[in-house]
């Protein structure tokens, strides 16, 4: 058995009420599991090496619910379009490039180490429609020890030929890549990935949908970000109710694990089914700022007991950085209510950070938290540089507060995941 002992400040959301704080604490792991967290080393351990980092944070890694590898280059570029122009103009043919694998290493080695170094342990990630790139991506992680599911993406309608696959094509790479990933590592693991309704024709959904059922494997697509790509699904599928019964038409809406970017404009309807079938919500806060996209009623979400968690939505959204969806997140919320709903209260900071650990992490598994049986994915931080506490001192929950308003890279000074110590990737 593999035991880690860490010391330090132990912050975590169980539950989004509030933060859980254990001082100057023993976080004990075994096997990469979280045994328990102790004032005093108990007997047992007091062999074993212990990692000191009294004084110092030690918080959940964070989860990144939803973001687009091939789009890292474009990050904070034409961020002056609404979400089909910017598609047609940014994104598309940036996609087209990943043909060359040899520009996707590049890209992809450059992505894989900036979510590192963000502190981001656990990804849900589209590449593009290209098979041999979609496989490096998942190489490159398997490589760096991180969590992630990686899913190479679907579309054989409406858009440029370049992109455009054939159908019967489409999903025979989609079940290669399945086949030969489904066991490949316990970190990274393949997902079913039909980029969006509009881009799907029916026999695409259905085959895909037979996929996820077949193998049991985990769905991400987008729902109901701009309004008017919902007016597009609408007239392309006149005969369903709304947009989500399109994919759940498919089997792609939680019959599988299933995640869906956005959903700004879903009806009661489409948000009770999601309860139902336990659908995320990856909310997106920044790319639906960045793509004049609208405010995602969130509170209405999880009152409702769909689960939810943040996406960077790179490149829609401009900064890996999740600690900085969560402050977007809490300010977009506010504006909600001020403006639109005062029924919809804003998120707390504890809500935002459940959200960015355990509310996305669950979609892993027993991932963003440090109660006994979780996964021991963590971040070491240092905020010395930022909390003055020369000048006044903080309590530990106040420096958390502080740390992800103000923090950033450089305040990570360790990343840990099941249990390893995840080193810059190469
Ligand atoms: N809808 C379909 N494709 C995309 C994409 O690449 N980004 C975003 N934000 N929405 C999409
Ligand atoms: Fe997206």
């Amino acid at each position: 058995m593999k035991t880690l002992i860490l010391k330090g400040h132990v912050v975590f959301t169980p539950t989004s009420k509030n933060f859980e704080i254990h001082e100057n604490s023993y976080l004990i792991v075994e096997d990469g599991v979280v045994k328990g967290i102790f004032k005093k080393l108990p007997e047992q351990y007091k062999n074993q090496e212990v990692k000191d980092f009294t004084d110092k944070l030690i918080i959940p890694g964070f989860v990144d619910l939803h973001l687009h590898a091939p789009q890292y280059v474009n990050r904070g570029l034409g961020m002056d379009k609404e979400l089909l122009p910017w598609l047609e103009t940014y994104t598309f043919p940036e996609e087209s490039k990943f043909r060359d694998i040899n520009y996707a290493k590049r890209v992809y080695k450059k992505l894989i180490e900036d979510l590192w170094k963000y502190g981001t342990t656990s990804a849900v990630i589209f590449s593009s429609v290209h098979k041999d790139s979609t496989k490096l991506l998942m190489d490159l992680f398997i490589n760096s020890g991180m969590r992630a599911y990686i899913g190479k993406v679907n579309m054989d309608r409406n858009v440029p030929d370049e992109l455009k696959e054939d159908t019967e094509k489409s999903l025979e790479d989609t079940e290669e890549i399945i086949l030969e990933y489904k066991d490949k590592s316990p970190l990274v693991k393949p997902i079913i990935t039909p980029r969006f309704v509009p881009t799907c024709s029916e026999k695409l959904m259905q085959g895909l949908g037979e996929l996820a059922l077949k193998y049991n494997i985990p769905v991400q697509s987008h729902l109901n970000e701009n309004v008017s790509e919902v007016k597009w699904v609408s007239e392309l599928h006149p005969d369903f109710p709304n947009y989500a019964s399109v994919y759940d038409r498919y089997n792609l809406f939680g019959q599988t694990k299933t995640v869906m970017a956005h959903c700004i404009y879903n009806t009661d309807e489409e948000i009770d089914l999601m309860a139902k079938n336990q659908v995320y919500a990856a909310h997106s806060v920044h790319s639906n700022f960045n793509l004049s996209s609208g405010i995602m009623p969130v509170r209405k979400f999880l009152e409702r007991n769909v689960p939810v968690g943040l996406g960077s939505d790179i490149s829609g959204g401009h900064t890996l950085s999740i600690p900085q969806v969560m402050v977007a997140a809490i300010q977009a919320s506010k504006m909600k209510w001020l403006e639109s709903d005062k029924k919809l209260m804003p998120l707390t900071i504890a809500e935002a950070f459940y959200l960015a650990t355990k509310g996305g992490g669950s979609f892993f598994g027993k991932v963003g938290s440090f109660e006994e049986g979780y996964d021991l994915d963590c971040l070491i931080i240092d905020d010395s540089t930022i909390n003055n506490s020369d000048i006044r001192e903080l309590s530990v929950e106040e420096r958390v507060q502080r740390f992800i308003y103000l923090g950033d890279d450089r305040n990570i000074i360790e990343r840990y995941v099941k249990g390893e110590k995840i080193d810059r990737p190469q």
